[in-house]
């Protein structure tokens, strides 16, 4: 049985005022929704005031993104050891956005992804293809290379204490989400290429889609079978979309795969 999993990833967005009132915003309509997990990663200076705002509510502190490193010299990283003390339970590794713009490798988000769990957080690895790369048919090998790098670093249980997030590249912030089908094929691609390692870790596993995900698109989404929540980014900046969306997570079935 998979429980369904919606976080908000806010990016480099809003200050520590307007951040304080989405979270205050969310916190009260997402409160009686028991069926699904929730999460809301704001950017690092806002963690512990977020944090303090969602303690002992049922949305989780997660941030965007992690150093591969333990701590020392390393200017304008932030540790896992630092983010589990901030009260984080959740880190986006891999975000496209990191590699793309930050020119971030496989090697770095598998790093990322072992040092999320050596601290007690659990990682959202991102993986997901470029419009020229779905073009060229290599969503397939592109996201399989993405998935291997943690695999062969951290191991496939590694895998199975985490979560992988299907984003293709032309989805996000472009208003242009992957149709339901398009979405499931990959996921079901991800939880086989698990499969064949591990059939119990890939059966377990929590695979989100993300990429304009939206009120109006959630529940088709989440109705597909390997599709077991969103990683959520421009809808989760209003309180009343992201809330609609943990909604739609919320209500979808739980779902077991034969
Ligand atoms: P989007 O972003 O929902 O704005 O497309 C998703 C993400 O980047 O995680």
């Amino acid at each position: 049985m998979r429980v369904k999993l919606v976080a908000g990833n806010w990016k480099m967005n809003g200050s520590l005022a307007s951040s304080q009132a989405l979270i205050r915003a969310i916190l009260p309509p997402v409160a009686a929704l028991n069926r699904a997990r929730f999460a809301v990663c704001p950017p690092y200076p806002y963690l512990a005031a977020i944090g303090q705002v969602v303690q002992g509510s049922n949305v989780a502190l997660g941030a965007q993104d992690v150093c591969q490193f333990d701590d020392g010299a390393y200017t304008g990283a932030v540790s896992g050891a630092m983010l589990a003390d901030s009260g984080c339970r959740y880190v986006i590794v891999g975000h496209s956005e990191r590699r793309g713009i930050f020119g971030e490798s496989d090697e770095a988000a598998a790093l990322k992804y072992g040092q999320a769990l050596k601290h007690g957080l659990t990682p959202i690895l991102c993986v997901g293809e470029t419009l020229a790369e779905r073009e060229a048919n290599a969503t397939e090998s592109v996201v399989a290379r993405q998935l291997e790098a943690v695999v062969k670093r951290c191991g496939v249980t590694a895998v199975g204490q985490g979560v992988v997030a299907y984003e293709p590249v032309w989805a996000i912030g472009t208003g242009k989400t992957a149709t339901p089908q398009q979405a499931q094929d990959v996921h079901a691609f991800v939880r086989g290429r698990i499969a064949a390692a591990d059939r119990r870790v890939a059966e377990a596993l929590t695979i989100l889609y993300g990429g304009s995900v939206k009120a109006g698109n959630a529940a088709q989404l989440f109705a597909m079978a390997d599709v077991d929540g969103g990683l959520i980014g421009g809808a989760s900046l209003a309180a009343d979309e992201f809330a609609a969306i943990c909604r739609a997570a919320h209500e979808a079935k739980e779902t077991v795969k034969a």
